[in-house]
């Protein structure tokens, strides 16, 4: 299998896999089970992290796409998803940011001195996190889009 193929492969399953603790963690604070939360979205974090990397990586080692050869549809999909992406890392990161605050009150932690969560972080914090699983949930369904295109040229 080409290299490139072969990455992007690999890229998408990991996107799969992130959409599955991201689902969980959801699960698990709907559930008020906040440090499963937590270790829950970090490691869809870490795996986001990951995939940055990689691309890194992937440019210098592999160059971009030939997207010359792309049909228009392809493009779009990819324009798209590429926007999905970006969605994801600002609000990710904002709910990330905001998520690493509320763990140093009473949300989860157990100190004495903690304060309790501020109604409004709590609420910021849920809507910056929900953005984030959608825009990812659409950057995956995208991906998948893009990558089937690639088999298309790549087999036909
Ligand atoms: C880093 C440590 C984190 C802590 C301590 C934490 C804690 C919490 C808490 C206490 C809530 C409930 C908010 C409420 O009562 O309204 C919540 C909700 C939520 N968090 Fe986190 N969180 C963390 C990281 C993250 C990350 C990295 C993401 C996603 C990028 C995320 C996504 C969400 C989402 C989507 C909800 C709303 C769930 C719903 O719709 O009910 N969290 N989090």
């Amino acid at each position: 299998m080409d290299a490139k193929l072969a990455y992007w492969t690999a890229a998408t399953l990991n996107m799969g896999v992130l959409l599955v603790f991201a689902a969980s963690g959801i699960r698990r604070v709907r559930n008020s089970e906040v440090a499963r939360h937590r270790s829950r979205m970090l490691t869809s974090v870490a795996l986001v992290l990951g995939f940055v990397i990689s691309y890194g990586v992937k440019l210098v080692a592999l160059g971009r796409e030939d997207l010359s050869i792309w049909s228009d549809a392809a493009i779009w999909t990819l324009r798209f998803h590429e926007l999905c992406v970006f969605t994801m890392l600002l609000s990710g990161g904002l709910a990330l940011r905001r998520g690493l605050a509320l763990a140093r009150t009473r949300a989860l932690s157990e100190s004495e001195d903690a304060p309790e969560p501020l109604p409004g972080a709590l609420k910021g914090h849920g809507k910056a996190g929900r953005v984030a699983v959608f825009a990812a949930s659409l950057g995956f369904l995208s991906a998948c889009g893009v990558l089937s295109s690639m088999y298309g040229r790549a087999l036909g």
